[in-house]
């Protein structure tokens, strides 16, 4: 069997599209959303997921203002611009960009969004809301990673869906979304990380397979089932002199030959990268709808 390639791109155009007729119809009401994104230090990845965060809210006609702050700014500054943009109502969702330099705690900075402008879903009163199948803003990755699924038609419910990876920003979430009973969801979960004796054991018995491990080609072709749907969420930069940038981008999983045995598969780049920031910008939509209401 070779596997559908289920395009990132593609889903993420159509989202965005809807995004866009959404954020005329708001303007048309005078409600502008708007993106506060917080970014310290100069890390490569993280300038180019604030690039493509500020382009995409430009791009479906929100505002969007990024505040640069050096690697070495106090963790009390970075506090105060928090609270600024929490009292301003020109935004309707805060991000800070993580990873944050060792002297900045992330459970303070995180703790310090208001949780109706927290667009990453990281505040632990929404992470407690997504446990308990409460309404929440659904972190990014793990909300692009299920809409894949559900529009490339392979609804999750009834599936045993195996989620290699435990991450705040990934794993846990997306195990937690999955798992709820709800449209999009209702999956029986296992969760497997580096305690399992034998990741295989488990990733064998997957109709769906989440590689979030962080690990170029930790998925290969003989951990994997005849006809598994793959989601590959690694973003892993391979140094590659024959590119400008002098990387290429790999995912977890050992794309040619598990392509080989799936029956869709998402590449990288192109499939849960664009999504991710696809649902950044939903998330901020639907806080400017939420607390225009307030
Ligand atoms: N760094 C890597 N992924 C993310 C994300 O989803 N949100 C934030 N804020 N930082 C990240």
């Amino acid at each position: 069997m070779t596997a559908k390639i289920i395009s990132g791109n593609e889903v993420a155009k159509e989202i965005r599209q809807e995004l866009k007729g959404r954020v005329a119809e708001l303007k048309e009401k005078g409600i502008v959303p708007g993106l506060g994104v917080v970014l310290v230090g100069e890390d490569p990845a993280s300038i180019s997921y604030v690039t493509s965060k500020a382009k995409g809210s430009q791009e479906i006609g929100m505002f969007e203002e990024t505040i640069r702050l050096p690697a070495d700014v106090p963790e009390e500054e970075v506090l105060k611009v928090i609270d600024g943009l929490n009292k301003d109502p020109k935004f309707s969702g805060i991000l800070v960009q993580l990873p944050l330099p060792d002297h900045i705690s992330v459970e303070k900075v995180i703790g310090y969004i208001s949780p109706e402008k927290d667009v990453d879903g990281f505040h632990p009163v929404n992470v407690g809301k997504l446990l308990r199948g409460e309404p929440c803003p659904l972190p990014c990755t793990p909300h692009g990673v299920q809409q894949l699924l559900f529009r490339s038609g392979n609804d999750p419910a009834g599936k045993h869906v195996v989620v290699c990876g435990r991450s705040n920003i990934v794993g846990k979430p997306l195990a937690a979304i999955l798992m709820q009973k709800a449209e999009g969801a209702n999956a029986v979960v296992t969760v497997v990380h580096t305690g399992a004796k034998d990741i295989s054991y488990y990733t064998k018995q997957a109709d769906i397979l989440i590689a979030a491990m962080g690990r170029p080609n930790a998925i290969t072709a003989d951990m994997v089932k005849e006809g598994t749907v793959v989601i590959d969420v690694g973003v892993n930069r391979i140094p590659d002199e024959s590119r400008k940038s002098g990387f290429r981008l790999a995912g977890d999983v050992d794309f040619e030959a598990v392509k080989e045995k799936a029956s869709f598969i998402t590449p990288v780049p192109g499939g849960v990268g664009p999504m991710t920031v696809t649902m950044l910008l939903y998330n901020t939509v639907e806080a400017a709808i939420r607390l225009n209401e307030g």
